[in-house]
């Protein structure tokens, strides 16, 4: 049996910046990815990382406490505050952290790194690499990596958790490129797995992002928290849903209707175009819906006045993608958009440690909900969040490896593998073989369709009804699928597949913590219970599997300084 002291599974941000912290806390680390890392989704992140440094000539007073009390102002209040002023005070560290380790950040005149304003905060303080912040914060972190010489298991896909007596032992992980199934024991595992941007349809997310992580911890009994807020981009480019930065808003850049109006006054009259996420996506919907759209569906997003230098310096990544997926340059055009699914708030329940349930299981980043982002991310807290929980999860993995998760723990670690391995056995090779009448790429898209349309930016009681039915009608179709490819190297036809059940889970755990949620809340919108209950509803969703679908409880939200008030912009 393969054995690590800490099993990283995710080779993106949050799972790197683990790894790095529990090898240099002495402790011997391995990262499994399905993808070479620097393939990771991490790399796709535009704008920016926040942190109060004060750099922007108007943002002097700028200090943790304001990046808080915005944080916490952009969750409509549900993040947890002890772990948003975690994030936030800890954000200089970690951003001089990546400086010092190489990452090529733009810079001000005077050699300092470069902020811009980004949505629903009160200062620019968004650190940026012009338009690709991901790649450059992603390839320094992977450099660290290298430099350590921790273990890489590329393309190898996890498939099952072994859990027993409230332990974590391992994973199985199904080895790509020769297609078979191993058992690796681990003192402790750390997923940094990412989210399921792909259970919707029009995402900007990769198509890695299935939300595997998340259905495993969710099958493996870890339950998931705040499932139901689903952050919508604003601005993803109209036909692919590609990402276009909120930093091409915060270096200036204008949304207009179809009647050449900038509508951001009748939405967010203070903070215009740089409104949060939530209100700036329903506000180009509202537009769209209401037939003062472009044909087909979509605004424009205007960077024309900015001039050419401005584009090509701050956000050449921008233009290139417009240019090269609709023959709009930047420069000379708007750009066509629209909202796109973006980012999950919720994810598997962890504290500000990446401790869940499960002893010596630890989750950070997208795939996790600490909660520090409530009901809706501000734009660039997402790459913070994961160097600072990324790094207090590797950290905290290795206190419990060098504690009870260690050697004497190893001994009972191979029979639990055994008896998971037994069971994972049966389900891989039942969709290998797999020869039923239906189509699961058919299903996918079926499940996609639905949540977009049903569980999407404006939801009301008869649609998310609608969208549960469908999900479960699909669950009992997954067992009916049937594969094409029956090889077993590089399958990726069976390894979509057999995350398509988990796909299906994951999306039944939104659909019926939305349901219950009768209130709305950030990206949680719904039209027949427009306004917000914190009488009812200031409390976070847990959601546990059980035979019959999702289990749901409550557990309140920590407010430590910040009051719920009305949220104007
Ligand atoms: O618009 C963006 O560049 C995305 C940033 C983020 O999701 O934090």
């Amino acid at each position: 049996m393969i054995y690590h002291e800490v099993l990283v599974v995710g080779g993106g941000l949050a799972g790197l910046r683990a790894a790095i912290e529990a090898h240099d806390a002495g402790c011997e680390v391995a990262v499994l990815s399905r993808v070479h890392p620097v393939r990771s989704h991490s790399v796709a992140a535009q704008g920016g990382v926040n942190a109060a440094l004060g750099n922007h000539p108007d943002a002097s007073d700028d200090n943790p406490e304001r990046h808080a009390f915005d944080t916490v102002k952009g969750s409509d209040y549900l993040a947890d505050q002890d772990a948003v002023e975690i994030l936030t005070g800890e954000a200089p560290g970690r951003i001089y952290e990546m400086e010092h380790w190489g990452c090529p950040f733009s810079r001000t005149s005077d050699g300092k790194i470069a902020q811009r304003p980004f949505g629903g905060a009160g200062y620019p303080r968004c650190c940026y690499a012009a338009d690709k912040t991901g790649h450059a914060l992603l390839h320094t972190m992977f450099e660290q990596t290298l430099k350590r010489g921790l273990r890489i298991y590329e393309e190898w896909q996890v498939v099952s958790l072994a859990v027993a007596d409230g332990r974590c032992h391992g994973v199985i992980a199904l080895d790509m490129r020769t297609g078979k199934l191993e058992a690796v024991g681990a003192g402790a595992v750390v997923f940094g797995t990412g989210g399921a941007g792909r259970i919707y349809a029009r995402s900007t997310n990769n198509i890695i992002n299935t939300g595997s992580g998340m259905a495993i911890a969710y099958m493996a009994g870890v339950p998931l928290k705040d499932m139901e807020f689903i952050q919508f981009h604003p601005t993803s480019l109209f036909g692919n849903n590609v990402l276009m930065t909120e930093g091409a808003r915060g270096e200036g850049g204008y949304l207009r209707n179809a009647l050449g109006e900038r509508f951001m006054e009748k939405y967010a009259p203070k903070a215009m175009e740089l409104g949060p996420r939530d209100i700036v996506a329903r506000a180009i919907q509202t537009e769209i819906n209401e037939g003062r759209g472009f044909p087909g569906g979509y605004v424009q997003l205007d960077l024309t006045h900015l001039g050419a230098e401005k584009i090509l310096e701050r956000l050449p990544a921008i233009r290139d993608i417009a240019i090269n997926f609709t023959g709009v340059d930047p420069i000379k055009e708007p750009i066509p958009i629209q909202p796109g699914q973006h980012y999950f708030m919720g994810g598997i329940d962890t504290d500000a440690d990446g401790v869940t349930e499960v002893a010596g299981f630890y989750a950070a980043g997208e795939c996790s909900c600490v909660s520090v982002h409530g009901a809706n991310r501000l734009g660039g807290n997402s790459l913070l969040e994961t160097i600072v929980f990324g790094r207090r999860a590797g950290l905290h993995a290795s206190t419990y490896v060098k504690g009870e998760g260690g050697a004497r723990a190893k001994a009972g670690s191979e029979k639990v593998l055994a008896k998971v391995m037994a069971d994972t056995e049966k389900r891989v090779i039942w969709v290998l073989e797999a020869d039923g009448p239906e189509d699961p790429a058919g299903l996918r898209d079926e499940l996609r369709e639905s949540m977009f349309r049903n569980v999407g930016l404006f939801r009301e009681e008869k649609g998310m009804l609608e969208g549960l039915d469908k999900v479960r009608e699909l669950r009992g179709r997954y067992p009916r699928i049937g594969i094409r490819n029956r090889g077993r190297r590089y399958n990726l036809d069976w390894a979509r597949n057999l995350e398509l059940e988990g796909m299906i889970l994951v999306a039944e755990a939104i659909a019926a913590g939305a349901l219950a949620r009768k209130e709305s809340r950030g990206s949680h919108f719904r039209t027949d219970y427009k306004e917000r209950d914190d009488q009812n509803f200031l409390k976070h969703t847990i959601a546990r599997l059980t035979d019959d679908g999702p289990r749901l409880e409550y557990r309140p939200v920590t407010i430590t300084r910040w009051e719920p008030q009305a949220r104007t912009y």
